[in-house]
């Protein structure tokens, strides 16, 4: 076997031909992300946060650190899905009178499957998913919710699928399904490149979390109340996270 047959064994469809450097928008990016990714780790290092932020916060157990974090990772989301929705808003604003726009209709797709899935799974839900982590707990009397380590778990499930979402846009590309990417037009007929996998992949990986979330807040709200605290003297908003 050569290296033309090896290859493809190993890395599947992952070739050098997945870096979009024909795509000048993208490779702009490419370049402040990974500056801006450069500048933000070198500052980390050289006022030494390491040790702290790994301690501190990301293999926390605290609930309302755990919450935070889950808040966090939601705003800067927000922005990615914010300047998704101003590059949509722009192209309708240039791509009329015969004019296409500065973007093609296949990287618009991607744009608006991104903006949807982006501010539906992993900005509203992280923002109501650490509401809900910081708030539950505090208003039913628990010191920390039922399975603390899950939660820390959940929260970077979540993160992982965001940082899969985030990759597709400098490797390989984008669903450009639409966020609810129904069938036929997500499956492999007419999808055939990666962008539906990608989304698979973010969202089964994400949705782990969010499953385990969800069950480790319905096991505090049923068995980790304090004495006294009925689930009729429940606030209203401990029954909309059980409900949710
Ligand atoms: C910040 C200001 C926002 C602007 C300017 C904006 C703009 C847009 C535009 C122009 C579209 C239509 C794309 C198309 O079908 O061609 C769209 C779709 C969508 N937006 Fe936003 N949006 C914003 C914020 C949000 C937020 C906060 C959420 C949810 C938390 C959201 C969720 C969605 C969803 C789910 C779609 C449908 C995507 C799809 O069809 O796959 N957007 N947005």
């Amino acid at each position: 076997m050569n290296a033309d047959q090896i290859l493809p064994l190993i890395f599947g469809r992952l070739t050098l031909e997945a870096l979009p450097l024909h795509e000048p928008i993208l490779v702009v990016t490419m370049i402040v992300v990974a500056l801006g990714g450069v500048a933000l780790l070198g500052a980390l290092t050289y006022f030494k946060l390491w040790g702290y932020l790994w301690k501190e916060w990301f293999t926390t157990v605290d609930h309302k650190k755990i919450g935070i974090m889950y808040m966090i990772l939601g705003l800067i989301m927000f922005v990615r899905g914010f300047a998704d929705a101003i590059m949509m808003r722009l192209q309708q604003a240039m791509a009329f009178g015969g004019s296409e726009g500065y973007l093609n209709a296949h990287h618009y797709d991607q744009v608006f499957t991104a903006h949807g899935v982006i501010m539906i799974f992993f900005v509203a839900m992280p923002l109501v998913t650490g509401i809900m982590n910081y708030v539950v707990p505090l208003q039913i009397g628990a010191r920390d919710v039922s399975f603390p380590f899950l939660n820390n778990f959940s929260f970077w499930m979540t993160t992982a699928g965001a940082i899969i979402v985030m990759a597709s846009l400098f490797v390989g590309e984008f669903a450009r399904t639409g966020w609810l990417a129904y069938p036929p037009l997500s499956g492999i007929g007419y999808s055939p490149g990666v962008g539906v996998d990608y989304y698979i992949w973010a969202l089964q990986i994400a949705g782990v979390g969010t499953t385990l979330s969800g069950i480790n807040l319905i096991a505090t709200i049923v068995k980790m109340r304090a004495p006294g605290m009925g689930m009729m003297k429940m606030p209203v908003f401990t029954w909309t996270s059980l409900c949710t």
